[in-house]
């Protein structure tokens, strides 16, 4: 499917070392952070450190009880899905092209994606379901009361004014899994190139709804990645999807630092910034709820892979 395409195959034994000084700069300038969350608004040194850094993180964002009830609604929607209804798409011999279009046409529905080789040949899935699913997608925000209700929470369009997100639409949601012992990795990558727009101005959220630590694939950025300028593009063409690409130059993967955060935690991502995760190796699972935010006055273009019928909506 087309999350493969940011995806490979490699173990957690190579998790790039960062210089330990620099890690440990960004990990007390966390620290820093949290005791300002208590008061629920952004001060000005938070959004300066965004700025530099290109995220920010607020910890105890979101309470147990709302981190529960996305939890729960996610486990519920799965419990009611019945893989058979995509069997077809997943595991005949029209797989790439069927498993494009069910994601190519996911931008404004709730559709299930699975981890990579979770249907034998047959059809059937080779582990329970519940454990099979790498993420739902993308317009939970609009299609589900409980995640309409968490994504337009008075004090996430608070957050969304604070960074500037004054008119901000909804964009794209998706609730991750990040399967124990077969959690897929997700490469090193910009928002930007998936959700571009002009200007280039899209923040992403990204909630934790568990601890996520090393050990269970927890994300990993580049601090000031995000003033490299957007390396690539990924777009509709008549011959079907295709990166454009700006800048060829690797990832300096060797300045990712991992962003370990407990639950309830909320990391705010330039959409400029690299970031990334690794395989989840470890027996614990690490949910995450992500949303996107764009500017309504900015140029959302048709050649972005995610198109809708459905109107995008505010925080209204
Ligand atoms: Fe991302």
């Amino acid at each position: 499917m087309i999350g493969a395409y940011f995806r490979r195959n490699v173990t957690t034994s190579i998790l790039p070392e960062s210089p330990p000084f620099f890690r440990l700069e960004i990990l007390s300038d966390i620290r820093a952070i949290k005791l300002h969350t208590s008061l629920m608004s952004i001060s000005k040194e938070q959004l300066a450190q965004y700025d530099d850094h290109g995220f920010l993180v607020l910890e105890h964002f979101a309470d147990e009880r709302a981190c529960n009830e996305l939890r729960e609604r996610a486990a519920e929607m799965v419990h009611q899905f019945d893989p058979r209804e995509v069997v077809s798409v997943f595991s005949t011999h029209e797989q790439n092209r069927l498993t494009d279009d069910y994601f190519l046409s996911s931008g404004d529905k709730i559709r299930f994606f699975f981890e990579e080789n979770a249907f034998n040949d047959d059809g059937t899935l080779k582990f329970e379901k519940e454990k099979s699913i790498n993420k739902i997608g993308h317009a939970l925000h609009d299609l589900d009361p409980v995640f309409d209700r968490f994504s337009r929470d008075p004090k996430v369009k608070k957050l969304a004014d604070a960074m500037g997100f004054e008119d901000a639409l909804l964009l794209q949601s998706m609730y991750i899994f990040k399967q124990p012992n077969i959690g897929g990795e997700v490469t090193c990558h910009q928002d930007s190139t998936f959700l571009y727009t002009e200007p280039l101005d899209i923040v992403g959220l990204w909630f934790a709804l568990e601890d996520a630590t090393i050990e269970n694939g927890c994300l990993w950025a580049i601090p000031g990645g995000h003033r490299s300028g957007l390396k690539s593009r990924w777009l509709r063409t008549p011959e079907g999807m295709k990166f454009e690409t700006f800048n060829s130059e690797p990832w300096p993967e060797d300045k990712l630092v991992p962003l370990e955060v407990e639950k309830g935690s909320l990391i705010v991502l330039n959409g400029l910034l690299p970031h990334r995760s690794f395989e989840n190796r470890s027996a614990r699972s690490r949910h995450a709820y992500t949303l996107h935010l764009i500017k309504a006055e900015a140029k959302y273009p048709d050649d972005n892979w995610l198109q809708r019928s459905l109107p995008l909506r505010s925080f209204e």
